[in-house]
């Protein structure tokens, strides 16, 4: 099949669908290659890039709608595209058909099939076709590099000669895709992180992420996402009541905020209110992700930047992805690849549009002339969301102490235990061992229960594991040798200083690896 990238036509949209790699891997599903002359350009491939990839680069948007059998683009199409699309041609691109019913009847017409890459099912064997995520995983790190630019202090805390810095305080509104993106990307820049989703369930990933998650003090239980197609169900106006009120005691303490909390095919909830807003403190930077459908805070103004009169920043741009268009475009191309790969089982260029594919039957939107949006439910459920995991009831200081006794008196009984079964090996050894040896055994055996208490009443977040053994090894070394050292023989002595350096020099170095660990941790 020919399968050809026109020039995007929206303004200011810098991605392609195609580029020079993703155009090696169709061609080896049996493909032909084709794209409109500088369509790559602004996302950083140019023409002779795709030539040297084997793709025939066409001079004007008809040549190529007439050339070929499938259309990728990124934006849905507009009437001039509409019009050039024929019977039997497909068209691959984001397309919002709930959103876009006009557009989608349009396209009905033209007899084309419509595959909309914005409806592939979030099922785990779809990940790689995600088109939708794979933006908003670009527009959640996006959402933070904007809010530094726009933020006048670091992110992470300092001590520096000339004073000390806080670090930036960060709050992320909806843990979803772009969300847990922005919380990587503020986290490794050193920001001290919290979040907040509707879905207890993603609060063991926020955390895992290095951020704090915002619990409510609210009993209501939020369905898991699976039941939702992997999102979010509305909440209750109890619920909310309790969400703003948390988000109130956070506003004037946060310095930068990013709200990408959002439930398909509804406006975005209203959650960053005005008042809100005026408790930040100056400098402060908002970033909402959800402006395209309305914003997340009152007073975002869709693609524009806003400064208010309490000199909070408030970014509603909604070309994130656009804007690192060479990233978005390598995505997303290999997101289509991937679609094609799926549209080409027997690798051989042949397209098997399958409708009872899940994931191919769910992306499509029209079909030999026919509608078939909205698709029926996926036969696989959603990426199964993991319950969260059960707090561990809380103790009173009666039944705490006596956890405590109990794990005291079982940990004795481990010691005796272990100190009996020692003493009767001992024994059973010395019955017939020679008593030279037995002495080098009782020393071997003596280095080791010592190396071993010392490693072991360490608290284990000072040492690795690797560390604890390499220590207690040392250790041994270091007691058998300090009992050889006053030996007559120079060889030994020789030997055991030798034994007491180098495992002295481990000891101390793993000491010194430790320190440097904790301090790349350390907030000031
Ligand atoms: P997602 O569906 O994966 O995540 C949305 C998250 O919001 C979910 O985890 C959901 O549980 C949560 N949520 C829903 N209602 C909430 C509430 N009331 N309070 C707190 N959390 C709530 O969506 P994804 O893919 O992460 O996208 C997030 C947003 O980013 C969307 O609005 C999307 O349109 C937008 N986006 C913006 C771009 C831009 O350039 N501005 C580019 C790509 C995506």
């Amino acid at each position: 099949m020919k399968i050809g990238a026109p020039k995007e036509i929206f303004e200011g949209e810098a991605r392609v669908a195609m580029t020079p790699d993703s155009a090696l891997q169709l061609q080896k599903l049996g493909h032909e290659c084709f794209v409109e002359a500088g369509a790559g350009h602004a996302a950083g491939f140019d023409d002779a890039a795709y030539e040297a990839a084997g793709v025939t680069v066409m001079k004007t948007a008809p040549a190529l709608f007439k050339e070929v059998d499938f259309v990728v683009k990124v934006r849905p199409p507009i009437d001039t595209e509409l019009k050039r699309l024929k019977a039997g041609q497909t068209l691959i691109s984001f397309f919002y058909p709930a959103q876009n019913e006009k557009l989608l009847k349009a396209a009905e017409k033209t007899g084309a099939n419509v595959i909309a890459m914005d409806m592939v099912p979030r099922i785990s064997r779809a990940q790689k076709m995600d088109a939708l995520s794979s933006m908003a995983n670009i527009a959640g790190y996006r959402a933070v590099i904007e809010a530094g630019n726009n933020f006048g202090r670091f992110f992470t805390g300092q001590v520096t000669a000339a004073g000390k810095v806080p670090p930036a305080k960060v709050l992320i509104v909806g843990a979803g895709v772009a969300g847990l993106a922005a919380i990587g990307a503020s986290t490794s820049l050193g920001a001290i992180t919290y979040a907040f989703d509707v879905r207890p369930e993603v609060a063991e990933q926020i955390e895992s992420m290095g951020a704090e998650f915002v619990y409510l003090d609210f009993e209501e239980q939020q369905t898991d996402g699976a039941a939702t197609g992997g999102y979010a169900a509305p909440s209750s106006p109890e619920f909310r009541e309790a969400q703003l009120k948390k988000f109130r005691e956070l506003a004037p303490e946060v310095d930068i905020v990013i709200t990408t909390a959002l439930i398909p095919g509804r406006d975005a909830p209203v959650l960053w209110t005005k008042d809100m807003v005026e408790a930040m403190k100056p400098g402060s930077v908002i970033v909402d992700l959800a402006a395209e459908r309305g914003g997340n805070c009152e007073l975002t103004k869709m693609d524009e930047k806003v400064v208010t009169d309490n000199r909070v920043t408030i970014i509603g741009f909604t070309d994130f992805p656009s804007r690192m268009a060479t990233q978005a475009s390598t995505l997303y191309s290999n997101n289509i690849r991937h679609m094609m790969t799926d549209l080409t089982p027997g690798k051989d260029g042949v397209v098997n549009h399958n409708m009872e594919d899940d994931v191919i039957r769910g992306a499509t939107v029209a079909h030999q002339g026919a509608i078939t949006f909205p698709p029926p439910p996926p036969k696989i459920a959603a990426i199964a969301a993991q319950k969260p995991k059960e707090k561990a009831p809380e103790l009173t200081p009666e039944e705490r102490k006596a956890q405590e006794h109990a794990k005291f008196v079982a940990a004795t009984k481990q010691q005796v235990g272990i100190l009996a079964i020692g003493t009767l090996v001992l024994m059973l050894v010395g019955s017939v061992a020679p008593a030279s040896f037995m002495a080098h055994f009782i020393v071997f055996a003596l280095a080791c229960f010592v190396g071993f208490q010392v490693i072991w009443n360490v608290s284990h977040s000072l040492h690795t594991p690797l560390m604890a053994v390499t220590n207690a090894i040392s250790g041994i070394v270091i007691l058998g040798a300090l009992l050889q050292v006053g030996s007559g023989s120079w060889l030994v002595m020789v030997l055991a200083a030798i034994s007491v350096l180098i495992a002295s020099v481990n000891i101390v170095g793993g000491f010194l690896v430790t320190r440097r660990m904790l301090a790349m941790f350390q907030k000031s």
